[in-house]
């Protein structure tokens, strides 16, 4: 059977792809950033996972306003990147897993989320930026199982939904029959708002606080409306809903390897962070 090994949640911000496109890793400004995936790169290499769930939300680059699904699964042998716009680099193909992709689609609706299924699917700068803060350069050493969220358009499925639409990921992950080592990475956030009267919106305090429950607490999280969210993290800081999901998955015993915490990147509060997860099975025989 499958076992989730850890899973990891970063920001996914496009000026991050323009500042790896250009090499600048240890440029004043974005050496901190990129330095607290260090410790993230060593635990990988150690691990060697096989396989990767990547719950992240589409800006409008596979989803458009007029067609909106709440959450959407990728069953494709491949992903593709597109220009959107950014100025970013297009990325190359990712490998897909079709097979832990129908897995997961198939007990996902046996588990009531009605999700919608994608066989062809583009995945943007919310995948790409934290696949490539992951594994540097071009480098597809991990099979990927996208998750789309919907933080764009109203309504957002809330947080407490999402939170248990990462439980039933986790459930479908450990009844996979291969005996894959799986990490789930969640995308976005933290607090930012792009736009309107508080544009450039950041609260520090909040973003703390999160970091914090979301690893001790995470059902603290769930009380939390979507109106909530949007209050303290600004319009575009709701997709911390895509941590919800992560955390959601690892249902084993969960330890922190790394967190970090830089602000500013670009206009917003950024973070990254390891969760190492020990399933019971694992516990039990130790
Ligand atoms: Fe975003």
């Amino acid at each position: 059977m499958a076992k989730i090994v850890g899973g990891v949640a970063t920001s996914h911000i496009p000026s991050i792809g323009k500042a790896i496109a250009r090499g600048l890793y240890d440029d004043p400004y974005w050496k901190e950033f990129f330095d607290g995936f260090k410790p993230i790169h060593r635990w990988l290499e150690n691990v060697q996972p096989d396989a990767v769930v990547v719950v992240y939300n589409d800006h409008g680059l596979n989803f458009f306003l007029d067609k909106m699904p709440t959450f959407a699964v990728g069953a494709a042998p491949e992903y593709r990147h597109a220009d959107e716009g950014w100025g970013l680099p297009v990325a190359a193909p990712f490998p897909g897993y079709p097979e832990m992709s129908w897995h997961l689609i198939e007990s996902l609706v046996a588990g009531e989320f009605d999700i919608t299924t994608c066989q062809e699917m583009l995945v943007d700068h919310a995948f790409t930026v934290p696949m490539a803060l992951l594994w540097p350069g071009d480098r597809r050493p991990v099979r990927i199982v996208p998750v789309s969220v919907n933080t764009v358009q109203v309504p957002l499925p809330t947080p407490a939904r999402c939170y248990k639409f990462g439980q039933a990921i986790g459930r479908a992950i450990a009844s996979f029959g291969e005996a894959d080592r799986v990490v789930v990475v969640g995308t976005g956030g933290l607090s930012h708002q792009l736009d309107g009267k508080r544009a450039g919106f950041i609260n520090k305090k909040f973003d703390q606080m999160f970091l914090e429950r979301i690893v001790k607490d995470p059902e603290y999280i769930t009380r939390y409306s979507i109106a909530d969210l949007i209050r303290e993290t600004g319009a575009q800081g709701v997709e911390l809903i895509m941590w919800l999901v992560m955390r959601g998955a690892l249902t084993g015993d969960v330890s922190v390897i790394h967190s970090s915490y830089h602000v500013p990147i670009s206009n917003t509060a950024s973070a990254v962070m390891l969760l190492e997860n020990q399933t019971r099975e694992l516990v039990e025989t130790i």
